[in-house]
């Protein structure tokens, strides 16, 4: 048209002369997939075995690993820990703490008993400063603790910001990678909000831990969430003592070791952690309420389960809690998050209320809102591991158990029970 209809001034056109093309880009040689890896990932074992276990075997040269958690739950005393069994393997950690000083750090390293030159301390918040420092010495570990207090100069925001967290790890990252070292970034969970948690990086690094447990209970479990280099939701098991975190070898033996099978509300669970079955002990207690509105106080799994075991029990098995106070608990500050602990729950909470002992029981299976009982993975070495504790009577969904919460009840020992709808 030689003018733009849209504006005023019609002869308002100017030429611009074509931009000359973009130099072409040299094109990069793909490499052939089998030739893409030399063969298995070279590791270093830690020498913490269940840290070693959740990983896959060690720690990966270059890998960099992840670790969640709440503030106070153990992450410092860990990796504190981790540092000084490397160092008794022959490898060096530095740990660069932002947010303790060197002080600080000492006194905990000796109340653990951790004392190598091989594990040097970096008080420092700039994330640069800590690299220059990991390339001119060359650790095969390095620990950022934590990722929150840490930063990159070039960002204006205060360290734990969004940016700040994206940027210093994205650093710490790419020179791990580059120079070969494995890393290991430490970020606290925090419930506010406040400033950017662990879960900003995920996607970022190769290995994702969490520690977890009740700070005020002696249990940690060490939970692989995400593993470039292993299998993921494999659980490591600890107990923080006076002198530091504990392997438990054997938790099983541990979480029923107080259990009295002649109290009413009291059911052993087989709970999967990863690939491992772990027996612990699933307690209820049911008492009159002076109160309008009952009180429910549940530890240990989520409280909307429990809500809904009682209406079925209610519904189906003709027990009514409307008139109770109820509390369910997880011995052992242990979370459960599997709908398999549902038929546990169900026959605790029933054996309070009807006050009668269950005995040597264990048991498993998700209880569906039609009262039904639906199987759950890993049966077979749910029942195994309850052998082996000296368990015999199993109650659980499968071929030839019982298929309502009312049979499971039933065979329990639980008959008065059935006045329900059945
Ligand atoms: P810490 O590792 O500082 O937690 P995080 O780094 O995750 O914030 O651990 C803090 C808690 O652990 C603290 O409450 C004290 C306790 N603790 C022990 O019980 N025993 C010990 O030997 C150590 C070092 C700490
Ligand atoms: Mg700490």
């Amino acid at each position: 048209m030689g003018f733009c209809p849209r504006c005023p001034n019609a002869a308002g056109l100017v030429e611009v002369a074509a931009a000359a093309r973009t130099p072409a880009i040299a094109a990069p040689t793909p490499l052939p997939l089998s030739k893409a890896s030399d063969g298995d990932v070279s590791r270093i074992a830690t020498g913490m075995g269940e840290v070693d276990r959740v990983l896959g075997g060690g720690l990966v040269p270059g890998g960099v690993i992840l670790v969640g958690g709440e503030p106070g739950v153990g992450k410092s005393t860990l990796l504190l820990q981790l540092a000084g069994a490397l160092a008794d393997a022959g490898g060096s950690t530095i740990i660069a703490t932002a947010e303790e000083s060197a002080h600080q750090v000492g006194l905990r390293a000796r109340r653990l008993g951790v004392a190598a030159d091989a594990i040097t301390l970096l008080a420092e918040h700039d994330v640069d400063a800590i690299i220059a420092a990991a390339v001119e010495h060359r650790p095969d570990l390095v620990v950022v603790d934590s990722i929150q207090t840490v930063g990159v100069a070039e960002v204006g925001s205060a360290p734990g910001a969004v940016a700040q967290v994206r940027e210093a790890a994205a650093r710490l990252i790419r020179a791990a990678k580059h120079h070969g070292f494995a890393a290991v970034i430490v970020g606290h969970v925090t419930k506010d909000g406040g400033i950017a948690g662990p879960k900003l990086l995920e996607h970022m690094v190769d290995v994702v831990l969490y520690l977890e447990g009740e700070t005020d209970r002696g249990f940690r479990t060490l939970h692989g969430l995400k593993n470039r280099f292993g299998a993921t939701h494999v659980v490591g098991l600890f107990e923080m003592a006076g002198t530091g975190l504990a392997e438990v070898a054997d938790p099983s033996a541990v979480f029923v070791a107080d259990w009295q099978g002649s109290i009413p509300g009291t059911v052993i669970f087989p709970a999967m952690q990863g690939r491992r079955a772990m027996l612990v002990e699933v307690q209820a207690l049911t008492a009159p309420s002076p109160l309008a509105q009952p009180r429910r106080s549940v530890r240990g799994i989520e409280v909307a389960r429990v809500h809904q075991l009682l209406a079925v029990l209610a519904r189906h098995a003709g027990l009514g809690f409307g008139d109770q106070d109820v509390y369910v608990n997880v011995v052992g500050g242990i979370r459960l998050a599997e709908p398999a602990v549902d038929l546990a729950v169900a026959l605790a909470l029933a054996s309070s209320r009807l006050d009668r002992p269950l005995g040597a029981l264990a048991a498993w299976g998700e209880v569906g809102l039609a009262g039904e009982l639906r199987q759950v993975p890993h049966g077979s070495r749910r029942s195994e591991e309850v052998g082996r504790m000296g368990l015999d009577h199993q109650v659980y969904p499968g071929a030839g158990g019982p298929r309502r919460l009312i049979e499971a009840l039933q065979s329990a020992g639980l008959k008065a029970a059935a006045t329900g709808h059945e």
